[in-house]
C-alpha cells in the first residue's frame, strides 16, 4: 500500500528568506498515529500547511494520497492551531458544524436528513452528542475543543491533521481528547498527524514521531527519539530521560521538563529505525 504522506528532501523558505523546513524525509503509512514534535518555531505548522496544499514547497517533493497536495482536499480533516475564528457564540453545536459543511461560515444552511445524520453520528463518535443543541457560549474550553474535533472529522477524512490540539486543555481534558482521537481513528483507520510543542500524554498514543528542533530532524518511535542522547542533541543542553513505573520523565538539570505516560508495548507494531541526520 502506498504511503498516505510521502515527503522527500522537502524544504520550505518563506518570502523573508527564512528557511522553516530543511530537507525533511518522511513516509506516513495508512492508519499511523504520528506526531510532529518540537519547540515553537520548529516548523510544525509550516509542514501541516504544506500537506494541505496551502504552501508550495521550495524544494523537494511532497505527495498526499499519492499525488501533489490539493487545497480543499476532502480526504483531509484539519484542526488549525489558530482557532480564533469562532462564530457567533449563540450558535448551537449542530449548526456550527453544519455551517462548515458547505463552506458557509456565517450563514446557517438548511440541513438535509443525510447531513444531519452524519453530523450527529460524528458528534456521537467524539462523545459530544449533547453539544448538538447547546450554544457555543455555554460550552467549556474542553467541550468546544471536542466540537472542533468533530468538525474536523466531518466528511469521513482519511487523514486528520491536528495542529496543537492539546494546547488550551488541562491535563484531564488532554487525556480525554487523546482517547477520543485514538478510538475514532483506530476504528476508522484514519491516519493522524498531531503537532505538539510539549512532551505530554500524547507520547503513550503515538506510533512514531518526527522531532524538529535546533535545525535537526529525528524520526522514529517514541522509544527511539525520546532518549537522553537524542533530546540533548536536539535541545543543545543536557537532558535526562528516566523511564520508571510506566512513565517517562524528561528532565533538564534535575528539574522536570514534562511528565509523560509510558508507551506500552501493546499495539504499537511499527518499529523501524529511520533516523535522519
Ligand atoms: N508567513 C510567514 N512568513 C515568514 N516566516 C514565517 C511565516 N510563518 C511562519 N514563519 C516562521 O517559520 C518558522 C516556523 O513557524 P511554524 O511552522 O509556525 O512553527 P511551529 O508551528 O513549529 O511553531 C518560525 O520561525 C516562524 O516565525
Ligand atoms: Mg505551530
Amino acid at each position: 500500500m502506498p504511503p498516505i504522506i510521502s515527503i522527500e528532501h522537502l524544504s520550505k523558505s518563506y518570502a523573508t528568506g527564512f528557511r522553516a523546513l530543511k530537507d525533511i524525509n518522511l513516509d506516513i503509512k495508512r492508519g499511523e498515529i504520528f506526531a510532529l514534535l518540537g519547540p515553537n518555531g520548529a516548523g510544525k505548522t509550516t509542514l501541516m500547511r504544506a500537506i494541505l496544499g496551502l504552501l508550495p514547497p521550495s524544494a523537494g517533493t511532497l505527495r498526499v494520497f499519492g499525488r501533489a497536495p490539493q487545497r480543499g482536499d476532502r480526504g483531509i480533516g484539519y484542526l488549525p492551531q489558530v482557532r480564533t475564528v469562532l462564530p457567533d457564540l449563540r450558535v448551537r453545536g449542530l449548526d456550527f458544524i453544519a455551517s462548515s459543511l458547505h463552506g458557509e461560515r456565517w450563514g446557517l444552511p438548511q440541513l438535509g436528513r443525510h447531513d444531519r445524520g452524519m453530523i450527529e453520528e460524528t458528534l456521537d463518535a467524539v462523545g459530544a452528542r449533547d453539544l448538538a443543541k447547546r450554544p457555543l457560549s455555554d460550552m467549556s474550553g474542553g467541550e468546544r475543543q471536542r466540537l472542533l474535533l468533530a468538525q474536523s472529522l466531518i466528511g469521513s477524512p482519511k487523514l486528520l491533521l491536528l495542529d496543537e490540539p492539546l494546547i488550551s486543555l488541562d491535563a484531564r481534558h488532554q487525556e480525554v481528547a487523546i482517547d477520543v482521537v485514538r478510538k475514532v481513528c483506530r476504528e476508522r483507520k484514519i491516519t493522524v498527524l498531531f503537532s505538539a510543542h510539549e512532551l505530554n500524554q500524547l507520547l503513550g498514543t503515538l506510533d512514531r514521531v518526527l522531532y524538529l528542533g535546533n535545525g535537526q530532524v529525528v524520526l522514529g518511535t517514541v522509544e527511539e527519539v525520546i532518549t537522553a542522547p537524542v533530546l540533548s542533541r536536539l535541545y543543545g543542553t543536557e537532558i535526562q530521560v528516566v523511564r520508571a513505573d510506566g512513565h517517562i520523565f524528561v528532565m533538564s538539570r534535575g528539574r522536570d521538563v514534562e511528565v509523560a505516560d509510558h508507551l506500552h508495548d501493546d499495539d504499537h507494531g511499527h518499529g523501524g529505525h529511520e533516523h535522519q541526520h
